[in-house]
């Protein structure tokens, strides 16, 4: 018989958000009744808005007619897009076109980029973590080191090979600070690594001094690739569109003292495993851009961070939130608990479903998240429930 790839065996059974969705189908079924509240995954829950809607009526009429039918797109998305990303999201920090490859996900670009490396590199991350990170390293025999805090900057003797940062961080909310993330361009120049950020989360920073993009701090052209995402900027996970930035000054060395360049073999992977993103996920963000529907976009990521800072609020009465500043659309907060027995002792007694800290890693332990994509209604219904709970 065929013989499995080993690493498929040292990754967990289930993947997080799958081990809750079962949970949930479990209650589901032996309730014979949904009152639950859903506040694990982060799902948006707004309907798309009128110009995302607009610019995919107008896709479809392109693709409905002979003289404007396109079929395959470039495998690393259609210029029209690219201009409107350089001219919107890279305001005076000199993104080319060519170093933009637009896809369906930043979950998918940032586990395939792993396969241009060699197996067995060191990786360092977050703890706690978005766990793709973990799982995509594992599934390639990669050593994984964990920094449990970015601001104590990176203590370690070893030679790594790729540092993750994810600001907004996913699941904690906490941002980087310009200056820290200096000192990790930096190091990355200093020690031959490259730096994935993964900026998912950027549309919801809500301080002024935080940076959306790691293009805006000095020489991170050299050792850091961008991960962007529509998924919650525009309310797409069901459509899905992303977008990944591959500088071309990045080159990795080869055994023979040559360099090659990373946006060369990134394009090249792209071109093997994927076939472009959909004409109709691409229009719908176009539209969004040159109709300067921005507005449009940000009144539903407010909405979502209002839920947030209500779920905050409500923590913050009972000494159990982790933060006064929110970033992003998740609340991380100290659940007082081992995090899965918090998690049954929510869904069981109170109807609600988060996510588990440990879920997202040893230090996680502890810990819980809950996050601001419900509707209004609901998030409010959550902390009336919660409000029942005696304080301790
Ligand atoms: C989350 O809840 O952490 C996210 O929705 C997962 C994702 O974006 O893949």
């Amino acid at each position: 018989m065929t013989q499995v790839n080993p690493n498929y065996l040292q990754i967990e059974n289930n993947y997080l958000f799958s081990k809750i969705s079962k949970e949930k189908e479990k209650y589901i079924n032996k309730h014979k009744k949904n009152d639950l509240i859903d506040l694990s995954i982060g799902d948006v829950t707004l309907p798309l808005s009128k110009s995302c809607i607009a610019g995919i009526n107008k896709a479809s009429l392109l693709l409905s007619d002979s003289k404007t039918f396109t079929g395959y797109p470039p495998s690393s998305g259609h210029d029209f897009l690219k201009e409107q990303i350089i001219k919107n999201d890279y305001i005076n920090l000199n993104i080319q076109k060519d170093e933009i490859f637009i896809g369906d996900s930043s979950k998918s670009d940032i586990s395939n980029i792993l396969d241009i490396f060699k197996e067995n590199i060191t990786v360092a991350l977050q703890d706690p973590v978005y766990p793709v990170y973990v799982d995509s390293n594992i599934l390639r025999g990669n050593k994984i080191i964990y920094i449990d805090n970015l601001d104590t900057f990176l203590p370690c003797n070893e030679k790594i090979d790729i540092i993750y940062i994810c600001s907004p961080n996913n699941p904690t909310g906490n941002v980087i600070k310009k200056d820290t993330l200096k000192k990790y361009i930096d190091y990355a120049i200093e020690n031959n690594c490259l730096i994935f950020f993964d900026s998912a989360y950027e549309a919801f920073i809500q301080d002024e001094n935080t940076v959306h993009s790691i293009y805006e701090v000095e020489n991170s052209k050299k050792v850091a690739i961008e991960f962007r995402s529509y998924s919650k900027t525009a309310g797409f996970t069901p459509i899905r569109l992303s977008y990944t930035i591959v500088p071309k000054e990045i080159n990795l060395n080869l055994s023979n003292s040559l360099t090659v360049s990373l946006n060369f073999l990134f394009k090249r992977m792209k071109d093997t495993k994927y076939n472009g993103p959909s004409f109709l996920s691409e229009y719908a963000i176009y539209n969004t851009y040159i109709t300067n529907s921005k507005k449009e976009l940000k009144d539903n990521i407010n909405y979502y961070l209002e839920n947030t800072k209500l779920l905050n609020d409500f923590f913050k009465t009972r000494n159990m939130s982790t933060t006064s500043n929110i970033n992003s659309p998740y609340v991380w907060i100290k659940c007082n608990m081992p995090s899965w027995d918090y998690f049954y002792y929510l869904l069981e007694n109170y109807m609600i479903l988060g996510t588990p800290g440990i879920g997202f890693g040893k230090s996680g332990e502890g810990y819980f998240r809950f996050t601001g994509f419900s509707s209004r209604e609901n998030t409010l219904e959550a902390i009336k429930r919660l409000e029942k709970i005696k304080p301790t």
